[in-house]
């Protein structure tokens, strides 16, 4: 602020006291503002304007709209009981108050007509920032400090996500360039608990009952023998550790042998279930968790279970 003598003077007009009156109680758009005082736009953004210049108020832009509140500053305190004390004294500040809660309950009506207007449907509605990689960090964040083997990890999209907060990922895959690459970003990205092994799904290169939890993300139907991996996977978790396979619902779409180099066409529930118990895991729990919304729409599966 400039000088106090100029702040007073300004506070000597009615109007420019009850804009402060107003931004001394909420933050406002200039359209709040016209609601509550219902006057015209252009004489409220010259009194902002003047208010602004004083350093008495500041702006803040979303969007179309500009938003007003008063400038917090240690210089400002004694102007602030000034401003606080005037409203006994002028005669429209009782009504503007009124008037503000009807427009602050309106705001709040907007938004609460909107979800109301969703509930129902909100899962399957936009959502601005709702991207399942967003919830994926989310929920990655949320996980306890584990011994995760990642197997079958391609260039380890999902292990580096893993590695934010486990003690230790090993990711294992039996092509060599993705193991180069994968080793290659992880480094890059300075990760120091991620490491990648060459090896094979049915015979990882972890010592047996080391890991607290293996992952099988679309990797088991690229596996000779699906039923050798599962056991694979059992030998490698500490007893209480747990399996998660993420894999294709059987599906007849033969093209993804030459398209994706798949081995298998997915697998049933009853087959996973089968190779799971036969592995001697418990609480196992299958169930179908989602459709890619690309054709051939592949189902993808979510198989859990206890060592
Ligand atoms: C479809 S990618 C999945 C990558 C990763 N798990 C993910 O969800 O993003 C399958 C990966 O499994 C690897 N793979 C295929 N057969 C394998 C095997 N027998 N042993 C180890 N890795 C294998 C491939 O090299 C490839 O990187």
């Amino acid at each position: 602020m400039s000088s106090i003598v100029k702040a007073l003077r300004l506070l000597a007009d009615e109007t420019r006291l009850r804009l402060l009156l107003l931004l001394q109680k909420e933050e406002l758009s200039v359209a709040e503002l016209q609601d509550v005082l219902g006057m015209g736009q252009s004489r409220i953004s010259m009194h902002l304007g003047q208010l602004r210049k004083a350093g008495l108020v500041r702006d803040r832009r979303a969007g179309k709209n500009i938003y007003y509140t008063l400038n917090a500053h240690p210089a400002h305190e004694q102007l602030t009981t000034v401003i606080a004390a005037s409203a006994r004294e002028l005669p429209d500040a009782a009504r503007d108050q009124r008037a503000l809660t009807l427009v602050l309950r309106k705001r709040q009506d907007t938004a609460r007509d909107y979800f109301n207007q969703l509930a129902g449907k909100f899962g399957r509605a936009y959502c601005p920032g709702r991207t399942w990689e967003g919830v994926a960090h989310l929920l990655f964040a949320l996980t306890p400090p584990l011994v995760i083997a990642d197997l079958g990890a391609g260039e380890g999209t999902l292990a580096q996500l893993l590695a934010k907060r486990a003690k230790q990922v090993i990711a294992v895959d039996n092509s060599e360039k993705m193991v180069e690459f994968g080793a290659d970003l992880a480094a890059k990205h300075g990760f120091d608990n991620l490491e990648f092994r060459r090896g094979d799904l049915e015979d990882p290169p972890i010592p047996a009952g080391t890991v607290d939890l293996a992952l099988l993300s679309q990797a088991l139907h690229h596996a000779a023998s699906p039923a050798r991996a599962v056991v694979a996977a059992h030998r490698i978790l500490k007893s209480g550790g747990r399996v998660a396979i993420l894999d294709l619902l059987a599906h007849q779409f033969e093209k993804a042998r030459e398209l994706y180099a798949d081995t298998w066409f997915g697998f049933t529930e009853a087959q996973l279930h089968e190779w799971l118990e036969e592995a001697g895991f418990r609480e196992i729990e299958i169930s179908v968790v989602a459709r890619d919304p690309q054709n051939p729409q592949f189902q993808v599966v979510l198989a859990t279970a206890e060592k």
